[in-house]
């Protein structure tokens, strides 16, 4: 029996052209290159210009993503935004970017899940495409975590990056197997007994202020190995393919150690892992898109390609998805 899935029609990113080295870090708090390489992975990140907001780099790359799609804005029907980092409390950044790229049907909103947003949206956009709500869907993560850093708090300020990312998103009739083309399944999870383990100490109800990062890295750390274990068998399983089966691994990007320990946990090739970590830092949920445009971008991820995404973040949230490209 044939099946509604919702195919990726194209990708695109965007980075803010301001780099910050560890070295930059280093002059700031008590840290160093070495320490930050080891213990993540990350080398470099990019940090939002004044004036660029998180709808800014959103717009970039859903125009570029709208471009390798070969689609003009207004065939999308529905915007799904992944930030942690609007622009404004309201309305939602994903009707900013609405406006800029023109479009004036269909329906645009933000959706929060911290560093699991895009995997989120993504789940949340299928689901609008399979029950045939909208034919056309653009699934972005955009994020200015630079604004919401305490940048002398060495514990959290090193781990993090500004960027965007989006894909288009397609609903399209398929022979319903598992070689079919799109989204073969989405699986999200999420336990607020862990709120305060990662969270930004304010917001527009709590204290009236924006607020920082905070968090307990080591816990995060323990549970994300767990976690990111967990909804990879499930996606594995619920789509009865093996880790061998698997043609890329796009990760959430936020430490080397952890993508490292799942991918030999779960008997991945060390070579099939997406890594941008160590050039954009922890993008929250513009990190998997990012990844996935650049590895699509270069040539590595292929039409036809089984391709497996996961995040863990704070709430906490998590979840994976496995899609042929
Ligand atoms: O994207 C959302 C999900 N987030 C994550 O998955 C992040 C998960 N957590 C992590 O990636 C790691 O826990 C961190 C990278 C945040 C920290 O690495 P760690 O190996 O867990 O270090 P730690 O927190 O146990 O700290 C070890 C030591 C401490 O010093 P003492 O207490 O041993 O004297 C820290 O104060 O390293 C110190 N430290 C630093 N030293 C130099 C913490 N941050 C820094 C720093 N530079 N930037």
């Amino acid at each position: 029996m044939t099946k509604l899935r919702s195919v990726v029609r194209g990708c695109g990113s965007f980075l803010p052209e301001t780099v910050l080295t560890n070295d930059d870090l280093a002059a700031k708090v008590d840290t160093s290159d070495a320490w930050i390489v080891e213990r993540t992975g990350i080398r470099e990140r990019r940090v939002a210009a004044e004036g660029e907001l998180t709808s800014t780099l959103g717009i970039r790359a859903a125009e570029k993503a709208l471009a390798h799609a070969g689609m003009r804005a207004d065939e999308i029907e529905l915007i799904v935004l992944a930030t942690s980092t609007p622009d404004n409390t309201f309305p939602s950044t994903a009707t900013a970017i609405q406006a800029a790229l023109g479009i004036t049907h269909g329906a645009a909103f933000d959706l929060q899940a911290v560093c699991s947003g895009f995997v989120f949206a993504l789940a949340t956009a299928d689901n609008f495409l399979k029950a045939g709500q909208y034919k056309t869907a653009l699934v972005i993560g955009a994020e200015t975590f630079s604004r919401i850093l305490d940048w002398e708090d060495r514990t959290t300020c090193v781990l993090f990056g500004d960027g965007a990312g989006a894909v288009v998103l397609e609903a399209r009739e398929q022979p319903g197997e598992a070689d079919d083309q799109g989204i073969l399944s989405t699986h999200i999870h999420s336990d607020g007994r862990f709120y305060d383990k990662l969270y930004v100490d304010g917001g527009p109800s709590s204290t009236g202020t924006v607020g920082c990062v905070r968090m307990s890295g080591r816990e995060v750390f323990r549970h994300a190995v767990v976690n990111i274990a967990q909804c990879i068998e499930e996606a594995l399983e619920a789509s009865g393919m093996k880790a061998s089966d698997i043609d890329w691994f796009v990760p959430h990007q936020a430490n080397k150690r952890i993508l490292d320990g799942t991918a030999r946990k779960i008997g991945l090739d060390p070579d099939r892992i997406v890594m941008t970590l160590d050039r954009h830092g922890n993008t929250s949920a513009a990190s998997i898109p990012l990844a996935l445009d650049e590895a699509v971008r270069d040539g590595r991820i292929q039409r036809g390609d089984l391709v497996l995404i996961e995040a863990m973040g704070g709430g906490f949230t998590w979840g994976s998805s496995l899609l042929r490209w």
